[in-house]
């Protein structure tokens, strides 16, 4: 029997609540489909400071290297405000990203259809909209050298966080963003700020020669990443594939997630490169979203993003193409049905809980 291994880091806050969503989804593949997905459970962020004084244990980040694929909930909350910044809950996400080599984070914003409404922008511009933002997530200002505070002695300390991208890192990550763009409508948009950053004036050069080495079929435009923004809330629809560097994609992200109605919606991909011999990569499928502290533990969070981050999961890890698309159409049929958490909640639809979201789209795929 197929056997495929899944490490689960729910984390904080509404991680668990909206890992234990993907659970049921596990079991009903396993039970339905013979699926073979085993699952092991491991800590990350503040609960793992609790546990062990770390926000990621080696053992755990052993594990997480071992599997064929990692599941990711969120951490931090202010329980955790006055830890050590080394240990701080955020920690254990960026080793297991910069240790585990997953330089490609995949964000799709695709707008289903029944929440057209729901986004806080008007119902034309955000109907139909299917984008995908494609974060170099191991590089930039996050990992960049020297990252400290100094004391200047005066009464003044400097906060230093370094800028740094080296040409092979954006040649990955925008070859990523080509590859994917010829499985959709074939256009990319890279954004930096070359007009301000030598880093941007790289990755704007080195963007532009790999296109046209390797991907000149595809059609390239560059935009500065403030103009960006703008665009994507004027007229989201412009974009097919957006590539950018780390913090801009954080931020665009975030930006992108209120086009399709709620940042409980939004999952995401982070993935390593496939290896020369086995072709396989190393994973991680993470939401957008964090550990929403203010609605933590009343079972009201969406798990939408979660379980849409495994169906990315099934796509990119197993090849599970099929199943993914079931997975999908189960959240589209379930938010057709007027269900909604209160995150996405409108006139006429029924609210409901975490539980009951998981429990719809379980129903939905197994129908
Ligand atoms: P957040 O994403 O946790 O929450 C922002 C807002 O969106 C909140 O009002 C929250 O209730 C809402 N929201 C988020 N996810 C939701 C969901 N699934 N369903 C319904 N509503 C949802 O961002 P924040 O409040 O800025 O950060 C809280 C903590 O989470 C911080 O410690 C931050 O560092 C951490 N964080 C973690 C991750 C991650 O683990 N991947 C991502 C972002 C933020
Ligand atoms: C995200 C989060 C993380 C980031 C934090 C929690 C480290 O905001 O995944 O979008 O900044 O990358
Ligand atoms: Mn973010």
């Amino acid at each position: 029997m197929t056997s495929r291994s899944l490490f689960l880091l729910p984390g904080d806050g509404i991680g668990p609540e909206a890992m234990a969503e993907v659970h049921k989804v596990i079991a009903v593949m396993n039970e339905k489909e013979s699926a073979g997905f085993s699952t092991d459970e491991g800590l990350v962020g503040g609960c793992a400071y609790d546990a062990h004084g770390q926000a990621i244990s080696d053992a755990d980040m052993d594990k997480a290297m071992a599997a064929d694929a990692v599941l990711f909930g969120a951490v931090g909350g202010p329980k955790w405000d006055a830890v050590p910044y080394e240990v701080r809950p955020e920690a254990g996400l960026l080793r297991l990203r910069k240790d585990m080599e997953l330089f490609a984070n995949l964000r799709p914003a695709i707008c289903y259809p029944a929440l057209a409404n729901s986004s806080s922008l008007k119902q034309n511009i955000v109907e139909g909209l299917d984008i995908l933002i494609v974060r170099e997530l191991t590089g930039g200002v996050y990992f960049g050298e020297p990252k400290e505070i100094i004391d200047l002695g005066n009464g003044q300390k400097r906060g230093i966080d370094t800028q740094v991208y080296d040409t092979y890192e954006i040649e990955r990550i925008s070859a990523v963003a080509f590859e994917l763009a010829r499985t959709r409508r074939n256009e990319v948009c890279s954004m930096e700020k070359r007009n301000v950053m030598k880093s941007g004036v790289l990755w704007n050069e080195v963007v532009t020669a790999t296109h046209k080495a390797r991907f000149s079929d595809v059609k390239l435009s560059h935009m500065l990443a403030d103009a960006g923004g703008m665009q994507l809330v004027r007229w989201p629809k412009q974009f097919d594939v957006i590539v950018t560097d780390n913090l801009f994609g954080d931020m665009l992200s975030d930006i992108a997630a209120m086009l399709t109605g709620s940042l409980g919606m939004l999952p995401s991909a982070s993935l390593g490169a496939p290896d020369p011999k086995t072709g396989k990569r190393k994973a991680l499928y993470e939401p957008v979203h964090g550990s929403a502290p203010d609605i933590a533990g009343q079972g009201i969070a969406n798990p939408i993003a979660m379980i849409a981050s495994f169906a990315m999961c099934l796509r990119y890890s197993f090849n599970m193409v099929a199943e993914a698309d079931r997975l999908e159409a189960a959240i589209a049929t379930v938010l057709d049905k007027g269900l909604r958490t209160g995150d996405i909640m409108s006139d006429g639809c029924q609210q409901i809980t975490t539980a009951e979201m998981g429990d719809a789209i379980v129903a939905a795929y197994a129908s």
